[in-house]
């Protein structure tokens, strides 16, 4: 159970990595104003979010090291994929928005399980700090519901 908890931590990190290196690219695409600041701030958060991996492998006295995971590609190669599909700007927001939400429900469910696991496995104080990114996956996601259903999808429509 200890190795299982140290490979989702792997993952998860790896997984971080390349949402920073794919946020930039959605914002540069993204045209609604509040879409595009949005966005900007989980980037902002999302650095954050690796420190605190960081901070986790080491409190739990683990390499700090990635190991690939294939379904967060998967989710980033579809984002792009239909966004360099879309010509019309409008239905490119939402685009983007559906493609933003997967990735948070992916990390949703990653940071649910690893502070599943970390408290299983005694450790509160790194279930802790899980909990606060966990919290911020959980207020992105809320927020671009927001966006989308309250105007985005609308304007594409
Ligand atoms: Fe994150
Ligand atoms: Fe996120």
């Amino acid at each position: 159970m200890d190795d299982l908890f140290v490979h989702q931590l792997q993952d998860v990190y790896y997984a971080e990595k390349q949402i920073l290196s794919a946020l930039p690219k959605m914002i540069e695409k993204a045209t609604n104003p509040s879409l595009k600041q949005g966005l900007q701030s989980h980037l902002g958060e999302t650095e954050t979010h690796v420190q605190r991996l960081e901070q986790v492998f080491e409190m739990h006295g683990a390499e700090i090291k990635t190991t690939k995971c294939p379904a967060i590609n998967g989710i980033i190669e579809e984002a792009n994929e239909v966004a360099g599909d879309v010509e019309d700007k409008q239905v490119l927001d939402a685009a983007i928005i559906a493609s933003a939400q997967a990735v948070e429900h992916y990390e949703i469910t990653r940071y649910g399980t690893l502070v599943a696991w970390a408290k299983q496995l005694g450790r509160a104080d790194c279930a802790a700090v899980l909990e606060q990114t966990l919290r911020e996956e959980k207020a992105a996601d809320t927020k671009l519901t927001a966006l989308a259903t309250g105007g985005v999808n609308r304007a594409a429509a």
